[in-house]
């Protein structure tokens, strides 16, 4: 019998749409779209997870070489040079701070003796993917200090596998402290009452714990005057906060994957994922999580009831009694800012939040913009009832969404009028 070639294409077309088709929330606009970036996600790392049972590559070396040749493919599309072509008038350069890799873009020349704002960058990626100098980190780079008269440094810390906590983290300080000595922003004609620490994801955890740090470090004369966090990850305690359970589902940071990042992070066990999905590792068990250290991040009482909904607590009184001497990074609040007492967030910087309603790490966000009001510092929580995790560094075509851009826009505003 021979197939007809309708029936194929029709059956292809069938697999294809499976393969592709995930339900999605009606607010999250442009749905296809997020539908095929995620096929493309999850299919590179299909193909880098057989890649590694096979014993060819770590399998996240292979996610970054696929997603590398994806953006080459992209320049090659577009004309223009890298970072889309975008702020011709920006002057980058590739040097090092206190030994660690950066990328300094200078804003078109002002008038003499003209002092300029100051921005330090920690893009995301989990820990593990992603770079200062590629992709749409670059683009947004450009157009911040373009439109900001800006310079701003972005940081090629170490990634996973290659490193784990606390690598990265020293890495972003070191780059820090070196930023804020008055020598470089003299040479870079940076106003030192201007600087702003920033980072999306895995690097507004950096950000967070990096302007923790210099906030509290009394041998530093000079200090950030704002922080800025697009959807940050700042603990690893709670999975089953009410936004890890309503978006577990919601690309593209699935809850299992964040957990994943965080073991790979901490240089833990990735056979640990399941007891961190079930909450075993905060068990009641554990004495050296003390009431007090769980008060610091109980959404019941740090979130407004409208993200509460009918959600409740997981706290297991009987969980896996050896994993907190494990994975001793756990409760270090250099991993997980949220874990910080009233004293040092008091210390903090004013503050811009980021948080998407369709994101894991919603209710980390909220907390953290809680607990810092609280301590008496001046927040500002920018929510996206149609956002999802990732949608600020999706600005460049063919990746690019109306939520990104206007993500974007909101955060070059408010530093536009508190920077
Ligand atoms: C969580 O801990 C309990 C008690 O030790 C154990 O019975 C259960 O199997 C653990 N769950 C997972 C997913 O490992």
């Amino acid at each position: 019998m021979r197939v007809q070639p309708v029936v194929v294409t029709v059956l292809l077309t069938a697999a294809v749409a499976y393969y592709v088709y995930i339900p999605l929330p009606d607010a999250i606009q442009e749905p296809w779209k997020l539908m095929m970036l995620d096929a493309g996600f999850r299919a590179a790392m299909q193909l880098a997870s057989l890649k590694d049972w096979l014993g060819f590559d770590h399998y996240i070396r292979s996610i970054r070489k696929s997603t590398e040749g994806f953006e080459g493919m992209i320049k090659g599309l577009d004309s223009s040079e890298s970072g889309g072509g975008v702020m011709p008038g920006v002057k980058v350069s590739d040097i090092t701070f206190a030994g660690i890799p950066v990328r300094v873009y200078e804003p078109p020349a002002g008038g003499e003796g003209h002092l300029r704002r100051g921005l330090m960058y920690f893009h995301g990626g989990g820990w593990a993917l992603g770079s200062a100098k590629k992709g749409s980190y670059d683009a947004i780079n450009r157009m911040v200090s373009d439109e900001l008269s800006a310079v701003v440094v972005s940081v090629e810390y170490r990634l996973y596998p290659e490193v784990h906590f606390p690598v990265p983290y020293l890495d972003c300080l070191a780059a820090a402290k070196h930023f804020l000595s008055p020598d470089v922003l003299a040479k870079y004609a940076i106003d030192p009452e201007r600087v702003a620490v920033s980072g999306d994801s895995a690097g507004g955890n950096l950000a967070a714990a990096v302007a923790q740090e210099i906030s509290i470090d009394d041998t530093m004369s000079l200090k950030f005057s704002i922080q800025a966090l697009i959807y940050p990850v700042l603990q690893a305690l709670d999975f089953n906060t009410p936004s890890y359970l309503q978006n577990q589902d919601i690309p593209i940071l699935y809850r299992p994957v964040m957990v994943r990042f965080w073991l790979q992070y901490l240089g833990a066990d990735l056979s640990l994922q399941h007891q961190l999905l079930v909450n075993n590792h905060s068990s009641l068990h554990h004495s050296t999580i003390t009431p007090d250290l769980r008060a610091r991040l109980d959404w019941t009482v740090l979130l407004p009831s409208k993200y509460k909904k009918d959600y409740k607590p997981l706290i297991v009184k009987k969980g896996s009694q050896g994993l907190v001497k494990e994975v001793p990074g756990l409760l270090d609040v250099r991993a997980s800012p949220l874990l910080a007492g009233p004293e040092v967030l008091a210390k903090c910087p004013r503050t811009y939040i980021v948080t998407c309603e369709y994101d894991v790490l919603r209710d980390d966000g909220l907390m953290y913009a809680r607990r810092l009001q609280d301590a008496g510092v001046t927040v500002t929580n920018d929510h996206y009832e149609d956002g999802f995790h990732g949608c600020f560094s999706f600005i460049v075509w063919p990746m690019d969404f109306d939520i990104g851009r206007k993500m974007l826009r909101g955060y070059i505003n408010w530093l536009q009028n508190n920077l």
